[in-house]
């Protein structure tokens, strides 16, 4: 049986539209899905939407609809968008699901039985936008207003469940110290650890049902509902099948916990690196292993909104696409910023990008290499013969990219990883203009030594496109068409050097990334 890998997306909320934030980690969860399935892990990925609690009551007031409808609407722009992405996604859960729901209360049932639930007052502020309460010390010092959208903070006084955290968090210290991979990147984790070392409170998991009826009823408690972030995080556990409730999805997909995982972006660690492993822990269930947070796009230099008119929008991810092909949108996100920091949206500098990597590196290699077999061999790709002593700096780059590969998409270093590609793209460029192969061409007593060179072009190419799959699936897969190679092999076999057969018929070619003026 293959290792599995699980990989999770946040599930994402309703009340507004997909935009560039949503698509940047959906498209690192494909990139890690596609990667370990060529690597031979049985893999399962998971995205979905969030779709309880009071932001999305509010919003769909304000669309004169009600949650339900509203979710029904917003889900469909997910799910399109997703599409048009090429996500290859496994499973799609809506916490609105009676799969969802059922075992959400199954799950809290059991923290009650556990006495990891008590029954409790709470009274303090309350932010509405975060769907958070807030400290006293905290709403003071930024004068009893959200710290995340400014917003007023709202004073609440009632009975409530409350989670034991407070008795976890010592322990979940403990496991944070002894497991470096748990929160990444490391300054993430060094921030959750001191945020957990100022101490921590209960915490409140129920809202009541007057104020709140829209979420997952408390199963001991009909007048409260579930906490959204509870009934939320639940999803990457509920939607393998767990626990038992007697339905059709019972233990479907076991195998895949614990979670390899948890892609998220920075704003929402705390939820995920303490609330939920605190839960787990309290549950006996096993943590994920790993939860990494990336950072924030801005765009064009401003923080994004709709009213600057800088708001990456489906629409605009749209035309980009159109432009540019949905691959080169997917390779700018992962190739112009390190995973894990934040980064600006340029127009600009997603040309000049594609323009020096795609148009003028991958494309052009691809193009200058095939015209070359196709005018001196016929189109056939050669043997290679003579040794060429250049062509080892070529082999190496392969040889390294082959050999990182594996531990930079591990690590979320998506950037990384294309550099190596590019390294690739770059040493086989260099071997080019070296060997000046167009002008041993005039010279038949050259032959040999053209047909290795060429050999080694073509060999390069193949082992860039297999790399590019993981990121760029339709570009790729029409690159390798082009050498006479079937996409989708996987990594063991297909990124040994040598793999090319010789004879192989080369197409001829449209540029694969037309350079954009
Ligand atoms: N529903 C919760 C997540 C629950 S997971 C159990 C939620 N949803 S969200 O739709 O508001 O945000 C989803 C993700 O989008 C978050 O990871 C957030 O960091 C990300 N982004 C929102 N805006 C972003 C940018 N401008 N840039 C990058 N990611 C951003 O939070």
């Amino acid at each position: 049986m293959n290792e599995t890998y699980y990989v999770t997306t946040p599930i994402y909320y309703v009340n507004d539209v997909p935009h560039i934030g949503h698509s940047y980690t959906t498209i690192a969860a494909d990139t890690l899905s596609r990667f370990f399935r060529a690597a031979g892990r049985d893999v399962r990925f998971l995205t979905g939407t969030d779709e309880h609690g009071i932001k999305i009551v509010k919003a769909a007031a304000e669309k004169n609809t009600t949650p339900r409808e509203l979710a029904d609407e917003v889900v469909v722009g997910f799910r399109d968008l997703w599409a048009d992405l090429n996500i290859t996604n496994d499973d799609f859960i809506r916490t609105t699901e009676p799969r969802h729901e059922d075992r959400v209360q199954k799950l809290v049932q059991e923290l009650v039985d556990r006495d990891e639930i008590y029954e409790g007052e709470y009274a303090g502020w309350y932010d509405e936008g975060q769907e958070e309460y807030v400290t006293e010390s905290a709403a003071r010092d930024n004068k009893y207003k959200s710290g995340i959208n400014g917003q007023p903070l709202v004073k609440y006084q009632e009975k409530n469940w409350f989670f034991r955290l407070t008795k976890w968090a010592p322990k979940l210290i403990e496991y944070i110290e002894a497991n470096p991979e748990f929160v990444k990147p490391v300054s993430r984790r060094n921030e959750v650890l001191s945020k957990l070392k100022l101490g921590v409170d209960d915490l409140c998991i129920s809202r009541n049902k007057e104020k709140l009826p829209w979420g997952v009823e408390m199963p001991n408690d009909p007048t409260h509902v579930v906490y959204v972030w509870i009934d939320a995080l639940s999803n990457y556990y509920t939607s393998l099948g767990l626990p038992e409730i007697g339905d059709e999805w019972d233990s479907r997909s076991e195998k895949y916990w614990p979670c390899d995982v948890h892609l998220i972006g920075k704003d929402i660690l705390w939820f995920h690196a303490v609330y939920w492993p605190c839960v787990l822990m309290a549950l006996d269930i096993p943590l994920p292993k790993t939860i990494f947070a990336h950072g924030w796009w801005t765009s064009e230099g401003k923080k994004m909104s709709k009213s600057l008119g800088n708001f990456v929008s489906r629409e605009v991810i749209a035309e980009l696409c159109e432009e540019y092909s949905r691959d080169a949108f997917r390779y700018y996100l992962l190739r112009a910023v390190n995973f894990g920091q934040d980064g600006d949206f340029c127009r600009d500098l997603f040309k000049q990008l594609y323009n020096s990597e795609l148009a003028n590196g991958v494309g052009n290699l691809l193009s200058r290499t095939t015209k070359m077999i196709g005018k001196y061999f016929d189109g056939s790709v050669p043997q290679a013969g003579t040794d060429v002593p250049e062509a080892a700096a070529v082999r190496e780059a392969a040889a390294t990219l082959r050999d990182t590969a594996a531990g930079f998409m591990a690590d979320c270093a998506f950037n990384k990883y294309l550099q190596a590609i590019i390294d690739l793209v770059n040493a086989t460029n260099l071997f080019i203009e070296q060997t000046e192969p167009f002008r041993l061409a005039k010279d038949e007593s050259q032959r040999d030594r053209l047909a290795t060179i060429l050999y080694t072009c073509a060999e390069a190419v193949r082992i860039v496109l297999l790399y590019l799959q993981p990121i760029m699936p339709d570009k790729a897969a029409a690159g390798l068409a082009v050498l006479g190679v079937s996409a989708g092999a996987g990594f063991a076999e297909a990124g040994q050097w040598g793999q090319l057969p010789a004879g192989a018929n080369i197409q001829t070619a449209q540029p694969l990334f037309p350079r954009k003026q």
